[in-house]
This record gives C-alpha cells, sequence and structure tokens, in this order.
C-alpha cells in the first residue's frame, strides 16, 4: 500500500513537473540568445520563380525582403566552395560529372529548365543567370542577409572552408549550419560552435523520444534550429494514383508526431526556432504558422510574402 502511493506521489510529481517545465521551459534552461529570426526563407532562393542557388534567384528574393537564403553547398576539384544543390552535374546541367572533379572555371551553365522539387510537375523556367555562384559571392551581396547553409558532403575540408568564410565574412551571427547527417552536424559543431547547427535527422528522432516521454524539458540541447519537412505534403508531391495505402499510412504517422504545436512552443520558449519546409500554398502556410513554426521555407517568395500581407503576419522582432 505504502510502497503504491510512494511510486503514484513520484509518478504525478514527475508527470506535473515535467509538465511545468514544458509550459516553462526558462525555469530551467537559459533562453538561447537568437542572434537573427526568420519567418520568411527563400529555398535555394526561390526555386519555383528563379532557377535554384542562383545569384539572380537569391536577388529577387532579398528584393522581396525576405528574412533568410536557404543554400547548399559542395566543394569544386579547386577546393573552392560553390553553391549547388547537387553534387552530380546531370540533373541540374545535363553532363555526368561531380562538382568535385571540375575546377570551379570549367563549371557549366545550369538548363534552361529545371524541376521543382516540392511542387508537382512544376518547371521553373530561369533567366539570364545560368551560373553557380560562390558562397563568398552570395556573402559579398547580401552581407546583412541570414543565410541557412546545407554541408551537402561529409567532407573536412569543405566544413572548414565554410567556417572560414563565415568567420571571414563576419556572419557567425547571420549563419546557420547543417546537414540530416549527424556525422556531418558534429564536424560543424566542432569546427567552429560559434555558429548555430540545427538538429541532424537522427538528433530529431532523440528529440521526438525525449518529447514524448516528458524527458524533454529536462534536458540541455546544443541546436538553435529544428528544420523539419511537413510530412502532409507528399501527398501532393506524388501521383495520387502511385501513392500506395502504406505511403500514406506512413505519412499520417510522420506528421501526427512532428507537427506538434506542444513541441514548437516549448523549444520556440527556449530559443530554438523552428522552420519547416518546403510549403508552397496558402493551406500549408497557415498550417505551420498556426502550429506555432518560427519559419517558412518556399520555393515561392512572392506567394509566401502575398500570404504574410493579407494575414497580417508580421516580419520577426
Ligand atoms: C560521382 O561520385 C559518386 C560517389 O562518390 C560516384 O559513385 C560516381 O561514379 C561519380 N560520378 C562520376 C561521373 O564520376
Ligand atoms: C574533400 O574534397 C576534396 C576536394 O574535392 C578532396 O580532394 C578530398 O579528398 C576530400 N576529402 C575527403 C575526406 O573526402
Ligand atoms: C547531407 O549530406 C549527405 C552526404 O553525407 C547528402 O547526400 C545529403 O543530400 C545531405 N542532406 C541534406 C538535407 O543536406
Amino acid at each position: 500500500m505504502c510502497a503504491a502511493v510512494y511510486v503514484l506521489s513520484t509518478v504525478t510529481g514527475y508527470v506535473l513537473t515535467s509538465a511545468l517545465l514544458l509550459k516553462c521551459p526558462n525555469l530551467l534552461h537559459r533562453r538561447k540568445r537568437e542572434t537573427f529570426r526568420s519567418r520568411h526563407i527563400s529555398h535555394r532562393g526561390g526555386a519555383g520563380e528563379n532557377l535554384e542557388n542562383t545569384m539572380a534567384a537569391f536577388k529577387h528574393a532579398v528584393d522581396l525582403g525576405t528574412d533568410m537564403l536557404e543554400l547548399d553547398c559542395h566543394m569544386t576539384k579547386d577546393e573552392q566552395v560553390v553553391v549547388s544543390h547537387d553534387g552530380n552535374l546531370q540533373r541540374a546541367c545535363g553532363i555526368n560529372a561531380n562538382i568535385s572533379d571540375v575546377p570551379y572555371a570549367e563549371l557549366p551553365p545550369y538548363l534552361c529548365k529545371l524541376g521543382v522539387t516540392f511542387q508537382r510537375e512544376c518547371f521553373c523556367e530561369g533567366g539570364e543567370d545560368k551560373r553557380m555562384p560562390l558562397l563568398r559571392d552570395v556573402f559579398d551581396a547580401f552581407p546583412h542577409t541570414p543565410v541557412n547553409i546545407d554541408i551537402k558532403v561529409n567532407n573536412d575540408t569543405l566544413i572548414k572552408k565554410v567556417s572560414e568564410l563565415v568567420v571571414k565574412y563576419d556572419r557567425e551571427h547571420l549563419t546557420v549550419w547543417g546537414n540530416a547527417s549527424n556525422q556531418i552536424v558534429k564536424k560543424c559543431y566542432k569546427e567552429n560552435p560559434q555558429i548555430p547547427v540545427l538538429f541532424s535527422f537522427p538528433r530529431v528522432l532523440q528529440l521526438l523520444g525525449l518529447f514524448y516521454t516528458g524527458l524533454l524539458p529536462f534536458f540541455p540541447l546544443k541546436e538553435q534550429f529544428l528544420e523539419i519537412p511537413m510530412p502532409s505534403i507528399i501527398t501532393k508531391l506524388r501521383d495520387p494514383d502511385r501513392l500506395t495505402r502504406s505511403h500514406r499510412i506512413i505519412a499520417w504517422l510522420a506528421d501526427t508526431l512532428l507537427m506538434r504545436k506542444a513541441l514548437f512552443d516549448h523549444l520556440t520558449a527556449r530559443g530554438i526556432q523552428v522552420y519547416i519546409w518546403v510549403l508552397n500554398d496558402d493551406e500549408d502556410f497557415q498550417r505551420a504558422f498556426d502550429l506555432g513554426a518560427t519559419g517558412v521555407m518556399t520555393d515561392f517568395p512572392t506567394r509566401l510574402k502575398d500570404f504574410m500581407d493579407r494575414n497580417g503576419i508580421s516580419k520577426p522582432e
């Protein structure tokens, strides 16, 4: 009897403490200092409105007032940090070669038309600008715009060079970097802990485990950004005839587990921003902001801006 009361009161104490700290995390953790906040994020510079990852795309997005540019990095044969999503040039340039085997000066231009990965049956027709820029070109052109850097290769030299550029351009307070791979994120953090990192995929799973067991409020977190997909968008991306029942169930389950307002509110109260990708229509923009996401990544910066203007969603303070 006594033991039962003891266990019950201990469990109740744990649940109550966990619930209290979930709501008020700053009782236990000092709020992380956010050197910038982003609501409007242009994915690959806005891959639906300009050729992805080009200076033309970045300029268009910045002129529109985007809060952040999202881009991807690789390294060329002559060890220059180049902005490109793919490591192989087949999809985007029509040439089967790896960026790591080609010197920067010899990289081919983009094709005139590129598929938009996160919008079904959509191609983007580019303008004049078909050049893959260097990361340094982006830093030169937009010294005040926050940039989200996806490190696409697990290569120590690449990580070191990106860090050196960020430091040289005095942008540690305007940068977040990482990758789905935990190995890469660990290396980034080790290389330069002053640059904020995002949660890798294994760390997202850990985060969910901690959240659903009530342990999350007790754990310190080194990451400053949670960047996750909205799993439900898969039903819009795939051909409905080719979406099997098990696909739908997995998407539903992932969506239900991941899209939690209580989780997002807890993280944002700790100074960890939540960005959701890659959303391209009003319905999904609305859902993300209703869930308490800090920011939305989109291929269509103009659409997102119009949505925010119409709905009175202000720029972050
Ligand atoms: C590009 O790199 C991958 C992996 O490193 C390799 O398997 C592939 O053969 C390379 N492609 C070319 C065209 O060299
Ligand atoms: C990193 O990339 C450079 C340039 O492509 C290459 O020479 C080097 O071998 C790579 N390092 C590793 C560890 O893959
Ligand atoms: C992460 O890095 C791997 C190489 O280790 C790459 O294939 C992948 O595209 C990257 N993913 C993201 C989301 O950056």
